[in-house]
């Protein structure tokens, strides 16, 4: 059988092999972080005490990543449709990505964590992306751990806006039609430069995409977990992994 392993031309650094078994780690794992609403529900809080619990298995997950030898960690924070939530609720959210980022800050940059933010962080307003900006100019030159969030994503948007730009670069003759093949739609994308995600992991045992990495995901593999994304952690994640090690992946080749 054939082992779980990269995208044969992902760009990017090589995954380290598993301690254990020599399986492979996937070298970049995409998660839809779902459920803060029901475990803060469940008992008796405000959804905002979900989404803080949230955010402590984000830097539970960000070091289990790290000691898993995963190389890119993309993390689905707030989705272009979450905007249809009460203003309230995304007024919650936007303070804590701001403590989020000045609390966690020092702390990725010490464990050599590359910060990058794939979205339309802008609608979040000039502080936030003010914040951000700064977060990602100064890791940028770490190579541990490729951290992406995903915020004010949404994937058909991205694929409409790379069809804009496309075709504005025909209509101005820099490209013909024929230029337009999958690397050209790929570079128009947020995650240029980055490679397609491996695995994809939802939690809360929902099991759809929400319109996360529509085109990056054509060949990941998904598991879905029941966990609900405040207790997230190393051993999830863990568990997540080892079943990505069982999958066969074959890209549509004959399997072997
Ligand atoms: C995920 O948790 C976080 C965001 C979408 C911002 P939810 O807020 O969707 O939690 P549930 O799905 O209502 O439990
Ligand atoms: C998807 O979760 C978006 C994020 C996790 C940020 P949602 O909770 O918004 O998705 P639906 O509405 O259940 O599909
Ligand atoms: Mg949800």
């Amino acid at each position: 059988m054939m082992r779980a392993s990269r995208k044969p031309l992902a760009p990017v650094e090589q995954a380290d092999p598993a301690p254990s078994g020599g399986s492979l780690v996937p070298a970049h794992v995409a998660i839809i972080m779902d459920g803060n609403g029901r475990w803060a529900s469940a008992r008796g809080l405000p959804r905002i005490a979900g989404h803080r619990e949230g955010a402590r298995a984000v830097r539970r997950t960000v070091e289990a990543a790290i000691e898993q030898g995963v190389g890119w960690l993309t993390i689905y924070a707030f989705s272009s449709e979450n905007w249809r939530r009460p203003a309230g609720e995304v007024l919650d959210l936007t303070g804590l990505l701001r403590q989020y980022l000045k609390s966690e800050l020092a702390e990725l940059r010490a464990n050599g964590v590359r910060l990058r933010v794939i979205g339309e962080p802008d609608r979040f307003g000039a502080d936030l992306t003010a914040d951000l900006r700064e977060a990602v100019r100064s890791t940028a030159s770490n190579t541990r751990l490729n951290l992406t969030v995903a915020l004010s994503y949404g994937a058909r948007a991205e694929i409409a806006a790379a069809a804009r730009s496309l075709a504005l670069s025909v209509r101005e003759g820099h490209l013909a039609p024929s230029d337009i093949d999958e690397e050209a739609v790929a570079r128009c994308l947020f995650t240029d430069g980055m490679p397609d995600p491996d695995l994809l992991i939802r939690t809360s045992g929902e099991q759809r995409l929400s319109n996360f990495l529509l085109w990056q995901t054509a060949y990941a593999e998904f598991v879905f977990q029941d966990v609900l994304w405040p207790d997230y952690g190393a051993t999830h994640l863990a568990t997540a992994l080892a079943e990505y090690a069982r999958r066969e992946r074959r890209f549509g080749a004959r399997p072997a």
